[in-house]
């Protein structure tokens, strides 16, 4: 069973359907990529995992607990940490002070973390001060990436991280989510760059109108000439 199990999610808004039996995993140190075309459902998946969307059917399990019925803040507590697609940063307040919105669930000490995160992309360190609305697209993901590891999770949700990035900026964050992977972390990441995603997934989605339409490795994914052509552009 994998670390993290969202398994035949149904739900949506008010009365529609839009998750009809969607299902993902990731396990620790794995990049799990969900990819497909717009309104497909990705974002309320990722909502639904993280608690923001009551589901009718299905679950949630971390680690074998189950946290179905929790809220977000009690999942953070259990582990799990989302950038969303828009608005996942305070533009007025500054670097530093998204950090430590990031972590304020924690009692403990933050600065070690807060290191660490300023160890993981340096350029926020030399713009600590400075009002993240500021910051260029690329330098906000980091600020968001940033504030959703400061509370430590196990698990760590993104919802299309490179979004409106140039493709160096894409490359440059993708590898910062290698690294992030490789201390143990279980990614699970919703990808309009579905090439670039796929490459870098060891677990790969396409989700189309809310339910799995495709379910393999990054690399089959990529190799599937039925993918390729509905999917991938070719
Ligand atoms: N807050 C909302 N209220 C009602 N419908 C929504 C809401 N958010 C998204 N939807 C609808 O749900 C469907 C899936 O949206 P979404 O999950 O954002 O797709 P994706 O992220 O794959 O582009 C779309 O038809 C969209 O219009
Ligand atoms: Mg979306």
């Amino acid at each position: 069973m994998s670390f993290l199990k969202a398994e035949g999610m149904r739900g949506g808004y008010g009365n529609d359907d839009i998750l009809n039996g969607c299902t993902v995993e990731a396990d620790k140190g794995e990049i799990a990529v969900i990819v497909g075309p717009n309104g497909a459902g990705k974002s309320t998946a990722m909502k639904a995992v993280f608690g923001m969307l009551a589901l009718r059917e299905g679950s949630v399990t971390l680690d074998g607990r189950d946290l179905t019925k929790l809220k977000p803040t009690e999942r953070v507590a259990e582990g799990m940490s989302f950038v969303p697609q828009v608005r996942n940063v305070f533009p007025t307040l500054t670097v530093e002070e998204n950090l430590e919105m990031g972590a304020f669930l924690r009692r403990d000490d933050i600065s070690g973390t807060m290191e660490e995160v300023y160890g993981l992309f340096p350029i926020l360190k030399e713009k600590r001060r400075q009002p993240a609305g500021e910051l260029s697209g690329g330098q906000r993901q980091q600020v968001a990436v940033g504030r959703a590891l400061m509370t430590k999770p196990t698990v760590l949700m993104l919802d299309e991280p490179t979004a409106g990035v140039s493709p160096i900026v894409m490359d440059e964050l993708f590898d910062r989510i290698i690294e992030i992977a490789r201390t143990g972390i279980a990614v699970l990441m919703v990808e309009q760059n579905a090439k670039q995603a796929l490459e870098i997934a060891t677990r790969g989605y396409v989700l189309q109108h809310g339910t799995n339409a495709y379910t393999d490795t990054g690399e089959a994914l990529l190799a599937n000439p039925e993918v390729r052509r509905t999917f991938l552009g070719g």
